[in-house]
């Protein structure tokens, strides 16, 4: 009886303290929204931005709170090893919230890491040492050096930084309902220093689907799944009296397999959380969808193109995206419009390149969720600051490809979007955006280790921008544009999220 006082105290702790430290730098960032609101505007349009450090605003982007990590000894917790790109990072914290809910643990939250150099997925002990090595602690002389003569050991320190994921995403909800511990410092105390007396139950992976978390006992003779090799009971876990519950990789949208209904629900709920919340990207992403006519007046598209599976695909990415975006635009203006083969015929005459080819398979499914445009598309473009000065289509069949189109890309110079250009004439890339509310995001540095992270907040601010669209097409098999069509979008419709998995 006596020693749950503790545990409950520490708990309300670790929340209070993340509430106060929510409230007041969501304070800050008021007062900075405030004082620098006039500031920002009179910065003449169009200028770069100066190489002096003229204009860069130096921001917290975590829990300003000193107190350092401790255990408390009657507390239990749960960990994970954070890999690859921000979505698939996004991913194993969800599935994260959800363990650590189930299993009544506290969540250590690993910082957000952005940028080009996140690690990929490695075996346990592999990650568990790049993650205790990946803070910046006794490199900060390294903000300051021009990189021309920076030192070996400042190889690299602008082309990564960390964020709290409160500073992204709001838990602060989240953490009413569980106790989830952010640290300041972006660094894993845990892991530098795990639980007295190894008071540990480790579960060492050796690649990234080595373990799928079923809340069953799984049929001895069940067929295997397709990627994971065991199904790990969380019950299993739940048994374990261990301080400390240390897991390895947990991305991917079917790590944890659900048939608790309680359980699913709370999934349901976290991912619902997922949403922005930041201030510099909401003001960013509002001021570029005026740009493009307002919400809802403008279709979006999800793009990738670059690296790895995407690079080799880049013509047939487009060409799908194409045959969605066309019919989707056609279904604006006419709602029994944009069948396949209307948006064949009209891509043997808008792109001559691909007038031999039969119409892709995908093109049978063009099922695309979206709400009523708010300006018919061929009256509204003309509204658009963004579509200035482009050259419309005169003839009353292609009015409707008017339509304002952003197009997110991770390649905006590829000659691969050219079908896009051809019968969109507003099609507007992130680098058209210049916008006073796009450059003040592009000049925040962060005040834990002074890299600019104005680069890393394009991709979030281009899926905040498609969000906005009356109707949102992305890439088959890319977790970012996943985000933006069954979260991001739906939520930003007033809708259920879509869940996968
Ligand atoms: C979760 O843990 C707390 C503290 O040990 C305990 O009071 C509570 O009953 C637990 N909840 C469940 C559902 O087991
Ligand atoms: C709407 O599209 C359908 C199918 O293409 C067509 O038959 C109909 O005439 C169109 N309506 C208008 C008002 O253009």
């Amino acid at each position: 009886m006596n020693n749950r006082r503790p545990l409950r105290n520490s708990r309300f702790a670790c929340i209070l303290s993340s509430l106060i430290v929510a409230s007041v730098a969501s304070f800050f960032s008021a007062l900075f929204l405030l004082s620098h609101h006039p500031l920002e505007l009179t910065i003449p349009g169009g200028h770069p931005t100066s190489a002096s450090d003229d204009g860069l605003t130096i921001i917290h982007v975590g829990p300003s709170s000193k107190r350092s990590f401790a255990w408390n000894p009657s507390e239990r917790y749960l960990a994970y090893l954070p890999h690859s790109g921000f979505h698939n990072q996004r991913i194993a914290l969800e599935n994260a919230l959800v363990l650590a809910r189930i299993l009544n643990r506290t969540l250590l939250v690993p910082p957000a890491h952005l940028g080009n150099n996140v690690f990929s997925y490695h075996k346990f002990d592999e990650l568990y040492r790049l993650l205790v090595h990946s803070g910046k602690q006794g490199l900060l002389h390294c903000s300051k050096v021009p990189s021309r003569i920076s030192p070996p050991e400042c190889w690299g320190y602008h082309d990564y930084t960390h964020v709290s994921w409160d500073w992204l995403v709001d838990l602060s909800s989240v953490a009413l309902e569980q106790p989830v511990c952010h640290h300041v410092l972006f660094t894993y105390p845990w892991l530098e220093n795990p639980p007295p007396d190894a008071d540990i139950l480790e579960l060492r992976d050796q690649t990234a689907y080595d373990f799928r978390f079923v809340d069953y006992t799984p049929a001895p003779d069940a067929p295997s799944h397709p990627r994971y090799h065991t199904a790990y009971p969380i019950a299993t876990l739940a048994a374990s009296d261990a301080q400390l519950i240390q897991l390895g990789s947990l991305f991917g949208s079917a790590r944890l397999h659900l048939s608790d209904r309680g359980h699913r629900t709370a999934r349901t709920a976290i991912r619902e959380r997922m949403a922005f919340a930041n201030p510099y990207l909401r003001r960013a992403s509002l001021a570029a969808a005026h740009a493009l006519g307002g919400p809802d007046a403008f279709l979006a598209a999800h793009v990738r193109l670059a690296n790895g599976p995407f690079l080799a695909v880049q013509t047939q990415t487009v060409r799908v995206a194409w045959y969605r975006l066309v019919a989707c635009a056609l279904r604006g203006a006419n709602a029994s419009a944009g069948g396949s083969a209307q948006v064949h015929a009209l891509e043997r005459r808008l792109v001559p390149a691909n007038a031999e080819l039969p119409p892709p398979r995908e093109a049978l499914r063009l099922d695309i969720d979206y709400v009523s445009p708010v300006a018919p598309p061929g009256g509204g473009a003309m509204g658009a600051s963004a579509c200035a000065g482009k050259q419309w289509h005169e003839e009353h069949a292609l009015a409707a490809l008017n339509v304002p189109l952003f197009v997110a890309t991770d390649m905006e110079d590829a000659p691969a979007l050219a079908p896009l250009r051809a019968a969109f004439p507003c099609m507007v890339l992130m680098k058209d955006l210049v916008l006073s509310e796009v450059r003040a995001l592009g000049r925040l540095v962060n005040a834990e280790d002074g890299v600019r992270l104005g680069p890393f907040l394009v991709p979030l601010l281009e899926a905040a921008i498609a969000a906005q669209a009356w109707a949102v097409v992305g890439t088959e098999g890319s977790t970012f544009s996943a985000y933006v069509e069954d979260l991001l979008w739906q939520r930003e419709h007033g809708r259920q999220i879509v869940q996968r998995g």
